[in-house]
């Protein structure tokens, strides 16, 4: 719970300004109380009068049926396809011309889409993965650079009704293997490479070393590859193809696959707090449905935005707020490639004055990173289009608040700090940027149809102002729908810590007395680097699946920057040395086994990791170790004290 010695203190709160709120959809505390009452009194009414905006190909007959509960079906009997609802609707009007992305690479190259051409790529996209014998329900893996032809990718998988698995560029070769092998991928779309601080990132040689393996990735049979750095690339004839060349010889014709609501959309796996990564699972009706009307009332969306989110379309962010909610809202979506220091530390700054965004929606570790990087970098550009800014991933600190509102937005942009999680689908919590004056690090009010609660250990009900677990009571539109291949673990790990059928998301909150939520952090062993989730689990047994490793325990400490930082607690085989280069050589294996978003900040060596008398690791105790404080825990238990200090003295 990282920063509720902070929010405790924290009593500062933010109206709407005036200008806002007047040209505002939702402006007034009581337009949402009256909006929110309802979804919460008649679910069905509220989701099914929203439903009702999107384009179906048949309409549906049942709005909720919760009777297989946690099982949802949405929409039952209604068929859509969400790349339709995404470019097809939009054709007709005057929206055919608008830009639907503008893109901009990491070396300054820009290209721009509008909704018909945007169209008539995806199509042409669906057909080049028909001729390869591509079908509805197949699942597709998608380890791509930020290229428009990521998120091409992706409608074109949903316009033939194919299950994409998109993985995010920075996994490594055996996270590629293990995603395709649970999902039984028999394809994988990628890219030569991509620009990354001015370097090619060679995507299709991972793909090559995950695929070189046998096991059952041997499923896959296409490894279709956009160019894009045209650096040189490994081949094997037969399974690999180049897309520009089968895209030369398909038609731009391709009607949408009609789908029936409750068929999957997509795989996104995400790490809990055990070894192996979850695929969640979302559907098509609800999915849409949430992410539409999230993207349109949480960003307050214009038709003359240009919006911008920041987050890559490997992590749900990208899937729903720069893919499917902005462009079944018909919204101009900037998309850009690189790191935001590249080549200078105001890239961000500039490519908001050039293509003059309006919304931008980023995460804290980014903006703790801009803080540091110095105000220079910012004041050299004009950020008078902005008009709203949103914060998403993990808890935001007050500071980092306040200087994203002052130093970025003038001082006139609201926030939304926008609480959520690749489960949810869509945004959860938040403030609605008309309507509330917001707190520095609350995510403030539920959305339309969210019902959460706060209980204490035991499960009952907290009241006062006293934190516990959240726990979200109803069914929403875009919550999952279960675990890839295993609805044990589905149950078991979102349904079952409370009695009712109540989704436990894993995350500590509190209430304060004017109802406004605090996120404390994670309850469990997943841990939050730079907004990125990963387990502990996953990391200790990547680092002991190295022969010189006897035991690890990997737990998070604060990080200015990246909100945790991963520090490793390590006891090696008989004999070795835990030094520098030994701290090197592990560190590179867990970036070898996981992607190097896992490589731990730091690695601490001892004789013996301190257990209890029964053998458990106790975490907690190192926790402290990792954060440099007194350990003031209770160490009776402890089978062998001296290991703590040999711990501490590093
Ligand atoms: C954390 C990202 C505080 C939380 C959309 C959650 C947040 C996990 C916020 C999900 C926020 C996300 N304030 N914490 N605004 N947004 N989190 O699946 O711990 O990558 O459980 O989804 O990030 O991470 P995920």
């Amino acid at each position: 719970m990282t920063q509720i010695d902070n929010v405790l203190h924290e009593n500062r709160s933010f109206p709407p300004s005036e200008e806002f709120r007047a040209k505002a959809r939702y402006s007034s505390e009581e337009q949402y109380e009256a909006d929110y009452r309802r979804s919460i009194d008649d679910p069905e009414g509220f989701w099914g009068d929203v439903a009702l905006e999107l384009p179906w190909i048949e309409p549906f007959d049942q709005v909720l049926d919760w009777s297989d509960a946690p099982r949802a079906q949405w929409f039952t009997g209604g068929k859509l396809n969400a790349s339709a609802v995404c470019l097809d609707q939009h054709l007709g009007g005057a929206r055919a011309n608008k830009t639907a992305i503008l893109w901009e690479g990491e070396p300054g190259d820009v290209v721009s889409y509008t909704y018909t051409e945007l169209h008539e790529a995806v199509c042409r996209f669906a057909n080049v993965l028909k001729k390869r014998g591509i079908q509805k329900g197949d699942r597709v893996a998608i380890y791509m650079p930020m290229i428009p032809e990521l998120a091409m990718a992706v409608l074109a998988c949903a316009r033939i009704g194919a299950i994409h698995s998109v993985i995010f560029g920075g996994f490594s070769a055996s996270s590629i293997r293990d995603r395709v092998e649970d999902g039984a991928c028999s394809a994988i779309i990628t890219a030569d490479g991509g620009w990354r601080r001015g370097k090619v990132l060679a995507l299709k040689d991972v793909v090559d070393e995950a695929l070189s393996e046998g096991g059952a990735s041997g499923g896959v049979h296409t490894v279709l590859t956009v160019r894009r750095t045209e650096n040189p690339v490994g081949w094997t004839e037969g399974r690999d193809c180049w897309y520009h060349e089968l895209a030369a010889e398909v038609d731009a014709d391709c009607p949408p696959e009609p789908m029936d609501a409750e068929d999957t959309l997509f795989l996104l796996y995400t790490s809990g707090s055990t070894g192996k990564p979850k695929g969640i699972q979302h559907t098509t009706g609800g999915y849409m449905v949430g992410t539409y009307l999230t993207t349109q009332v949480v960003f307050d969306l214009r038709e003359d935005d240009v919006y911008w989110c920041t987050a890559d379309v490997g992590w749900i962010t990208g899937h729903s707020y720069i893919v499917y909610g902005p462009l079944a809202n018909g919204a101009t979506c900037v998309m850009y490639e690189g790191a935001p220091n590249q080549p200078h530390p105001g890239r961000f700054w500039e490519l908001i004055e050039k293509h003059g965004v309006t919304v931008l929606y980023t995460a804290p570790t980014a903006i703790r990173a801009f803080m540091r990087w110095g105000d220079e970098h910012v004041d050299k550009h004009d950020l008078g289009s902005l008009r709203l800014l949103g914060s998403v991933g993990e808890p935001i600190n007050p500071e980092a608040w306040i200087w994203y509102r002052n130093k970025i937005g003038g001082g006139r942009c609201p926030i939304v700090d926008t609480w959520w999680q690749t489960e949810t689908g869509g945004i959860m919590m938040t403030p609605l940027p008309g309507v509330h004056a917001t707190k520095p690090g609350s995510c403030m009010k539920p959305f339309f149809g969210i019902d959460p609660v706060v209980f204490d250990s035991d499960g009952e009900e907290v009241t006062g102002e006293g934190g516990g677990y959240l726990a979200i009571r109803k069914p929403w539109p875009s919550m999952l729908r279960g675990i890839w291949g295993d609805s044990e673990r589905f149950r078991e790990t979102y349904w079952s810590r409370f009695e009712g059928n109540l989704y436990f998301p894993g995350d500590g909150a509190r209430v304060d007395a004017d109802g406004c939520t605090w996120i404390l952090g994670r309850v469990d062993d997943v841990l939050n680097v730079s907004g990125h989730r990963l387990s502990t689990m996953e990391i200790e047994s990547a680092l002991v699946s190295h022969p010189s490793v006897c035991e690890a325990a990997v737990v998070g400490r604060p990080d200015e920057i990246t909100g945790q930082a991963i520090c490793a607690f390590v006891s090696l085989a008989a004999g070795l040395e835990g030094d520098a280069d030994m701290e090197a050589v592990l560190a590179a294996h867990v970036a070898k086994e996981i992607g190097k978003l896992a490589r731990p900040a730091e690695i601490r060596f001892a004789d013996a990791l301190p257990k209890t008398r029964s053998g458990k690791i106790m975490r907690r105790l190192l926790r402290d170790v990792a954060a440099g404080k007194e350990v003031t825990q209770d160490t009776t238990t402890l089978e062998d004290v001296s290991v703590i200090e040999k711990l501490q003295g590093r």
